[in-house]
């Protein structure tokens, strides 16, 4: 099977899927290159949970700071993957008719010791959020280094059902509605690319 093959397999079985594989081979240490140059360029915002009037910082829920992608500002790199992630919507509509089409993505940088308690990607009452995408973007990011994402079965109150160090190139896959997670806090500064392939917002499900 190709990566791909596996990939689409995972997800229709399990929900879920994780490849060192699936991203374009060197893309990971560009993007790393980006993001750190947006965050020195102090272009990071605090990343909030909620949305609506509910919508606020709240580090003891999560302690992130992110960079949205925008089509016309974005790196070269960025806009590469902007391009990649579109071909892999396309794929995974083909596959399983999931009417996903468009993308949203932003950096995040965890400092060390903040993660993200257990949540899902679905905001209440917003469901254009199908699946969850995160591409690890840390150098040598050490085994002990903590920073691990961790998967649950839906309703399980039951350990991990994954767990998934960050390491530089690897990517996750999940369907946003069906998979809660939690970000393990790490040792150092922790990067990643995460967006989501959504349906037209507003359209009835
Ligand atoms: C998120 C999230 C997972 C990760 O941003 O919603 O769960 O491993 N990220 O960074
Ligand atoms: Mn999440």
């Amino acid at each position: 099977m190709t990566t791909y093959e596996t990939v689409l397999q995972s997800l229709e079985q399990l929900g879920w899927a994780v490849s060192d594989g699936l991203a374009p081979a060197g893309l990971a240490p560009r993007l790393y290159d980006e993001c750190r140059a947006l965050w020195e360029a102090g272009r990071f915002r605090p990343a909030e949970v909620g949305r609506g009037p509910r919508q606020a910082r709240q580090d003891a829920i999560r302690g992130d700071a992110i960079h949205w992608l925008e089509p016309d500002s974005a790196g070269p790199a960025s806009r590469e993957f902007l391009v990649w992630i579109t071909q892999l919507r396309t794929m995974l509509n083909q596959a399983f008719f999931m009417g996903l089409n468009t993308e949203e993505f932003h950096f995040a940088r965890y400092p060390a010791g903040a993660g993200y308690t257990r949540h899902l990607d679905q905001h209440q009452g917003a469901t254009a959020r199908k699946v969850s995408v995160t591409l690890y973007l840390s150098p040598d990011w050490p085994v002990d280094g903590g920073g691990e994402l961790r998967l649950y079965e839906e309703k399980a109150v039951s350990g991990p059902v994954a767990t998934v160090l960050p390491t530089q190139g690897r990517m996750v896959l999940f369907l946003s509605d069906q998979v809660p997670h939690d970000v393990q806090p790490g040792t150092q500064p922790r990067w990643s690319l995460t967006g989501w392939l959504r349906t037209a917002a507003g359209l009835p499900l």
